[in-house]
């Protein structure tokens, strides 16, 4: 999704924001642009498509000054066009903004300003921004755009140049993410939407909260809030390192990052497991023992692929918590009127901690008195800063669109938060051992998949070609089934469905014949008796089918086609170890058919709009 970065300070800004948008390519865009103060005043570049194409337009007509702001768009309002790229200047072509976010009554605005003369030249929300701060505009860069945002309705991160007001750069946010970066170098500070765009030059960081300001000038930096009132805020320091997000000799960052999994799961439970107690020490719950005890229902919110690990979540704590769990879409969750109590805890998943409906879901449940808990990845994010109580991912970055690592590390999460509640009230300390004793052997388990990634390679050359997949589980591997659906269509844009195994006779059936590959994941668990009645039915039929067994299996010899061996886990770990195959299945599918696998077309990492 869209991303922003704008450098202030003593060097000349043209590679500092060239390395800046570059870093941010991983979420996702379709545009990008950078406007530049010098002695010439303001100065933009714009393109359409990669940066490659605007260093190719900077190239074609050179700029540099100390000051400027990029933005790579990811198009929400007109098509993605070098006339709709960011940044957007009002009339007078002073004044330059970069927006991520939607304004949402920019049609009223936009009406509004055409009457009073101003003309625009895009079909974005964003325009009205740069036409709004002209029209407040009177000396003062930092006044005017609070005057322009007192109008604005929606969500925007922002950040306004102007060659009126020089030698500033005036940010703001409400509803996106931004934040500061506090130069090495005397007078140099960094605005970006991730902290990925400045790692480089920075680990020094101060988020911005909604409703808040930032003006960087060589001299220093300023937070005030819409009133123009001070606010005093700390420094974040980064600890995680630039190489975490580089390929490492990998050929795309999902690959890498599928590959990480055996260490980014360890570092999910670091810490945290206590194998001989059968326990787990969660520091960030923030919820006393009898709070703890007291819940009498667990609300699960979340999107995507983070919305699969809550399935599997739910099934873990209703199975070995005994508490009545839900799980609910986000973006539906903050629309309804759902039943919340003091007794209720609701959980957020996000990898991006950013994911705007998760972030309104949370701040619902907040609003209605549930206590909240986020399952986050990025560390400082939005929904991390706002949650009651938190247990941090520790996968590290990651920068491939298609979330992989994230969603392990999130099925361990839920895992922990299981043994935790379910040690509270009926899982005895044998359970306790039994599930910690399979979460240690996981990292090992997932190596030794990862030694025959080959095999899934070999697989995945077979159905290069494929229009349609069907993916069948049952239990803890119904929500697997989703997600290696959802894994294959979003980067091989391979129209694929997940169904719970037995629905299939309820009607995908008629969608098998030979040309329909079907995926069961089929471990030997408490189901599997019943899942080789399905694989029957699918080969009655003529599907071709792939399982993912893990052990030999006489019931199912002469019934499947390509067989992938997992390792043998207890039930409510089987989607840690299914989930490898998957991926690295939708992969080179991917690879193979010669896509982008990172930055699938119309995608984005970190979905900031509702
Ligand atoms: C799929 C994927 C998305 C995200 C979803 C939620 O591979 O990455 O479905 O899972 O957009 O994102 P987060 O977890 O950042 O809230």
């Amino acid at each position: 999704m869209c991303g922003i970065v704008g450098y202030v300070g003593p060097k000349k800004s043209m590679t500092t924001l060239i390395d800046g948008l570059k870093r941010l390519e991983y979420r996702g865009y379709d545009s990008a642009g950078i406007s530049i103060m010098n002695g010439k005043g303001v100065e933009t570049r714009k393109a359409k498509g990669k940066i490659a194409a605007l260093e190719q337009a900077i190239s074609a007509h050179p700029l540099d000054g100390n000051i400027g702001i990029a933005h790579t768009r990811w198009a929400t309002h007109g098509p993605p066009n070098e006339m709709n790229a960011h940044p957007h200047t009002d009339c007078t072509g002073t004044i330059s903004v970069v927006h991520n976010g939607i304004i949402e009554n920019y049609g009223p605005l936009r009406a509004m300003l055409q009457k009073t003369g101003h003309t625009f030249t895009s079909e974005t929300d964003t325009e009205v921004l740069a036409h709004l701060i002209e029209a407040a505009f009177d000396g003062n860069l930092e006044e005017a755009v609070i005057d322009a945002l007192a109008l604005v309705e929606g969500t925007y991160g922002i950040a306004v140049i102007s060659a009126k007001d020089p030698d500033k750069i005036v940010a703001a946010r409400k509803g996106s993410p931004l934040l500061i970066g506090l130069g090495d170098q005397p007078g140099e500070y960094y605005v970006a939407s991730d902290v990925a765009a400045i790692l480089q030059h920075t680990r020094q960081v101060v988020y911005l909260d909604d409703g808040e300001m930032a003006i960087l000038t060589r001299t220093g930096y300023e937070v005030c809030d819409l009133d123009a009132q001070t606010v005093k805020k700390g420094v974040s320091r980064i600890d995680w390192d630039l190489d975490q997000i580089e390929k490492g000799g990998f050929d795309h960052f999902m690959l890498k990052e599928i590959f990480e999994q055996p260490t980014t799961i360890q570092n999910t439970m670091r810490g945290r497991l206590v194998p001989d107690e059968g326990f787990s020490k969660l520091g960030g719950l923030n919820l006393t023992k009898e709070e703890l005890q007291q819940l009498d229902q667990i609300v699960i919110t979340a999107c995507g692929t983070s919305w699969h690990s809550a399935l599997i979540g739910e099934m873990m704590i209703e199975e070995h918590a005994r508490i009545r769990c839900e799980v609910e879409y986000a973006s539906e969750f903050r629309y309804r009127n759902p039943i919340i109590t003091d007794k209720t805890l609701c959980v957020v998943i996000s990898q991006s901690g950013e994911t705007a409906d998760t972030l309104a879901a949370m701040r619902e449940a907040k609003r209605r008195g549930a206590k909240t808990l986020g399952l986050v990845n990025v560390v400082g994010s939005t929904i991390a800063r706002e949650d009651d109580g938190g247990i941090y991912l520790h996968a590290g970055p990651e920068i491939g669109v298609a979330s992989t690592k994230a969603f392990t590390s999130q099925v361990i999460a839920l895992a922990l938060l299981t043994l935790k509640l379910g040690r509270l009230r009926n899982m005895s300390v044998v359970k306790g051992r039994e599930v910690a004793q399979a979460l240690e052997e996981l990292p090992g388990q997932i190596q030794s998949m990862l030694d025959r990634a080959a095999e899934v390679e070999k697989i995945a050359e077979e159905f290069v070609t494929a229009t349609n997949f069907l993916y069948l589980g049952r239990g803890y591997n119904f929500p697997v089934a989703l997600e290696g659906a959802l894994k294959l269509k979003e980067i091989s844009y391979i129209h694929a469905e997940g169904y719970p195994a037995a629905e299939m006779k309820h009607g995908p059936i008629a969608l098998i014949d030979e040309n329909m590959p079907v995926v069961f994941i089929a471990p030997h668990d408490s189901v599997f008796d019943k899942v080789v009645s399905n694989v029957q039915e699918v080969k009655a039929r003529g599907g071709r089918v792939i399982a993912l067994t893990s052990r030999d299996e006489p019931a199912l010899h002469g019934k499947i086609d390509y067989e992938f061996r997992i390792p043998q886990t207890i039930d409510m770990l089987n989607p840690v170890l299914a989930a490898i195959p998957l991926q690295l299945l939708a992969y080179y599918i991917a690879a193979k058919r010669g896509l982008n696998v990172d930055q699938p077309r119309n995608l984005a990492k970190s979905v900031t709009v509702e």
